[in-house]
């Protein structure tokens, strides 16, 4: 599977529609591929919860509505924050049949204010188990992050360390939700408990945007982008299933799988996208992934080995934490981001010479998990 285009709108609090969003981020990825809607032969819409958030469910006739006249089969893809790396993954299978997929993803999601908001995010958790005991997702990660700083020693220090780099790296990235905002560790430390121990600036925020790539079974241009790794795999629902909650099976699982497809290891990894929807995550994605052992996250961060000038770069765009996370374009803003480094057009947070990307995407609290590799052949 080759990426032959990618677009993005910018992140954040938004005046735009959702359909004027997906209308952007659709336009831009054609444009950028080169083609127009009628050259598509399918497409996949991801979206998690456009249903509570603004009334609109049937997306995948909301995008035809963008398409005029083309009638192509389209179906709508939820796996909660993963949606848009699902999209992709389920574009990498449906290129068996058509040649020239568009995978969207776009959410909306500052119509709704506050614990509406958290209320809405929650329907991604289990209902019946953690639901009634108070874990909406602030709360969920909360205990995972006290549950590893028991076992492995992490802090909160290196939490805002995460959170410091993420948000400089936003700071060089025009389209992220935080660009405009300049933040010290004291902002970070300082910043009110949202569930002990995570602090606001621990969180990725509310965020509207959206984004989309065009994938293509053949190579048609020298800047194209080859997935050479596209794993999905998935978890129970519920904490209370798992055995452990400081590690994600189906991150461990989905990443085996990747680097097996693609046929190299975590050190061959130029560029990371990992999904920071809350710091800690940050730190245990490093550990799944492959980059250290478990616990040793928190070393990578402490040395600075994460940051744009160390050796495995996390989260250049800023991340969930600081580019946004709007849900349903999420993992394609992950996409977005490795295609334009593996291309060398990222500008002022280019990490030079960078060819292969690997994109980290997770949802709800691990019960999903998309591993993707992207190369750049020349
Ligand atoms: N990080 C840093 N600053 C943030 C922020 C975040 N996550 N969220 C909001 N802010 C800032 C706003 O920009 C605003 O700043 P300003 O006063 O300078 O304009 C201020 O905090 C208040 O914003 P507001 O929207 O009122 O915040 P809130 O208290 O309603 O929401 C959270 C804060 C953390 C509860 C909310 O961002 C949240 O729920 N995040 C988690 C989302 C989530 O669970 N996603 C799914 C992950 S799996």
């Amino acid at each position: 599977m080759f990426i032959s285009g990618v677009g993005r709108t910018k992140f954040g609090p938004l005046a735009e529609s959702l359909p004027q969003l997906l209308y952007e981020a659709v336009s831009k990825a054609l444009e950028d591929a080169g083609i127009g809607y009628e050259d598509l032969d399918a497409a996949y819409v991801a979206n998690f919860c456009a249903g509570p958030f603004v009334g609109q469910l049937h997306m995948n006739s909301l995008l035809a509505s963008l398409l005029p006249g083309t009638h192509l089969p389209i179906v709508r893809v939820e796996t909660a924050c993963a949606s848009g790396a699902s999209a992709l993954f389920q574009a990498g299978l449906a290129l068996s049949r058509f040649r020239t997929v568009l995978v969207a993803g776009v959410e909306k999601m500052s119509t709704v204010q506050g614990s509406l908001a958290a209320t809405n995010i929650g329907m991604a958790g289990d209902a019946e188990l953690d639901g009634p005991a108070g874990l909406i997702f602030p709360a969920s990660y909360a205990l995972i992050a006290s549950a590893h700083m028991a076992e492995h020693g992490s802090t909160l220090d290196d939490l805002s360390l995460v959170s410091l780099k993420n948000h400089e790296n936003a700071s060089l990235n025009p389209l992220a939700h935080f660009y405009h905002k300049r933040v010290t560790l004291e902002d970070i430390n300082s910043s009110a408990t949202v569930c002990s121990p995570l602090r606001l600036f621990d969180c990725s925020p509310i965020s509207d945007g959206a984004a989309a790539l065009v994938v293509s079974a053949e190579r048609r241009s020298d800047r194209e982008v080859r997935v050479v790794g596209s794993a999905l795999a998935t978890d129970t629902l519920s904490l209370a299933e798992r055995d452990t909650i400081t590690s994600f099976a189906a991150v461990r699982l989905a990443a085996a799988q990747a680097y097996r497809q693609a046929g190299i290891g975590p050190k061959d990894v130029d560029v990371v996208e990992a999904h920071d929807c809350f710091t800690i995550m940050e730190l245990i994605a490093l550990e799944d992934l492959g980059f250290c052992e478990p616990g040793e996250g928190k070393d990578l961060v402490r040395e600075g080995r994460t940051s744009r000038e160390g050796d495995i770069p996390v989260n250049v765009d800023g991340g969930l934490k600081a580019d946004g996370h709007p849900i349903g374009a999420s993992g394609i803003a992950q996409i977005f981001e490795l295609v334009t480094q593996l291309r060398g057009e990222a500008g002022p947070r280019q990490i030079p010479g960078a060819r292969i990307g690997l994109a980290h995407s997770v949802g709800g609290v691990g019960g999903t998990s998309a591993v993707h590799i992207l190369r750049k052949d020349n």
